[in-house]
């Protein structure tokens, strides 16, 4: 088969990793990937939010399958675009793709459904919202409508902050039209895991958990980022956690995107929180997540491409999905700056120094020609330039042997956080 997947990232580059091993897989490009995903497959300097060229490069191509990695082409509508050219894609399409590109939406569809999540208000005028806020307790949860790069959500503390929030959505409008509705969420109290599902509208298979590290530095201080780490699994999930999380929030959910006319296929990817009163929605994303994917897919033993294919072709039920009885855990190397503002073009080193089983995901790297040697060297280009990966009997040993390879990788400026995994 001839393979396409669409996206640049880390998350990427997993996914391109695992089809790999496929024996189906013939020949796979990705759209745009990076120096990582060029060792393994054709990249195509083609933008994931160019959907109407990525149909032209699949077509060109005679391309099988797609895998979508990232939101903004689903949201912007591959999947439809893609059926109707009959090119055989795994995602949701852009009704579908609603449960995360609007989050009242999503909200919505949970209270409707009774799918547990936080009690939230939804405000389209900003002197209401306000009114609103002044009367709730803190700390209280703001958050823009639309996509906003990862950034519309703020866990205000304090009442100032809240109202900030609100006058940055809908007055200053930082998130253009994703701001022009809000919702206005009771804060939850627990910890936080990334659950994903393989699921082909009817049948829906979770994958192991995952938890992500979304601030920039140790002890979860500084910024937040796109991910600095994650791992799988987490041990404070228990059976009775998992039964609930599939049942009453990954099922539901698939079944409510059913009854709504928007039938859902694809990874659906459930941001919980484990409360004291059990698991309850955050909010859904309409993919894999991005760093956990690359702790997630290591330990899947089921040949990818077959569990993608069973999707497109709406029988999930008849595959059996296994995963390795081990653990995983991924560092994130950042730009310096990341993730304010960085510089890029910096040299990496050591990548080949790295134990034999490490696994590294790059994300912001690309390859250039060193004009001294005239050898192709790896630099770094974005501001989450790769992740390292260490399987292991364990956490505590994959922890380990990741943070002892670490050391040999370097960039100018390169930071990451010292405690992924640590403690548990
Ligand atoms: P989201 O973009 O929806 O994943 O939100 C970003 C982060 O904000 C989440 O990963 C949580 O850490 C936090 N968050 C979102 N909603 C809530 C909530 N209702 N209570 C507490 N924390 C939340
Ligand atoms: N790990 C967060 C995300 O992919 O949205």
């Amino acid at each position: 088969m001839r393979v396409l997947v669409v996206g640049g990232g880390g998350r990427e580059h997993a996914i391109a990793w695992k089809l790999r091993q496929s024996p189906k897989v013939k020949e796979l490009f990705v759209a745009l990937g990076n120096a990582g995903t060029a060792q393994i497959a054709r990249n195509l300097p083609i933008r994931p939010s160019d959907i109407e060229a990525l149909a032209q490069a699949a077509q060109e191509h005679q391309i099988d399958l797609a895998v979508i990695g990232p939101e903004a082409p689903l949201a912007a509508g591959i999947v439809d675009l893609f059926n109707l050219l009959r090119i055989p894609v795994f995602g949701p399409t852009q009704g579908a793709a609603a449960i995360e590109s609007s989050k009242v939406f999503a909200k919505r569809l949970m209270e409707e459904h009774r799918i547990p999540c936080a009690k939230s208000s939804v405000f389209s005028s900003l002197p209401e919202a306000r009114n609103y806020v002044k009367r709730q307790q803190t700390p209280i949860v703001i958050k823009a409508d639309g996509l906003a790069a990862g950034k519309g959500v703020t866990v205000a503390q304090t009442q100032e902050e809240a109202l900030k929030a609100l006058d940055d959505c809908m007055k200053a409008k930082v998130f253009g039209d994703a701001g022009k509705q809000v919702l206005v969420e009771e804060y939850l109290v627990g910890q936080e895991v990334s659950v994903f599902a393989f699921t082909d509208g009817n049948t829906v298979v979770p994958m192991v958990a995952a938890c992500d590290y979304k601030r920039a530095l140790d002890d979860d201080k500084g910024p937040n980022t796109g991910g600095m780490g994650s791992y799988s699994p987490p041990k404070f999930l228990t059976e009775e956690h998992r039964q609930t999380i599939r049942k009453d929030i990954l099922e539901r959910a698939v079944q409510a995107m059913t009854k709504e006319g928007r039938p859902y296929k694809g990874v659906l990817y459930g941001g919980l929180m484990i409360t004291k009163d059990g698991p309850k929605a955050l909010e859904f994303n309409c993919r894999f997540g991005d760093p956990e994917t690359q702790v997630v897919l290591p330990l899947l033993k089921t040949d990818l491409l077959e569990i993608i294919l069973a999707v497109v072709e709406s029988r999930l039920g008849t595959v059996k999905i296994d995963w390795e009885d081990e653990a995983c855990v991924g560092v994130v190397m950042a730009s310096g700056g990341y993730p304010g503002s960085y510089a890029t073009g910096y040299a990496i080193q050591g990548l080949d120094s790295l134990d034999k089983d490490m696994l590294v995901f790059h994300a912001g790297t690309k390859l250039k020609r060193n004009e001294s040697t005239g050898n192709d060297e790896v630099v770094t280009e974005g501001g989450r330039v790769l992740t390292l990966v260490a399987r292991g009997k364990t956490l505590a040993e994959a922890r380990k042997s990741v943070y002892n390879n670490i050391r040999c990788v370097h960039f100018h400026g390169c930071h990451y956080r010292k405690d992924i995994a640590k403690g548990l």
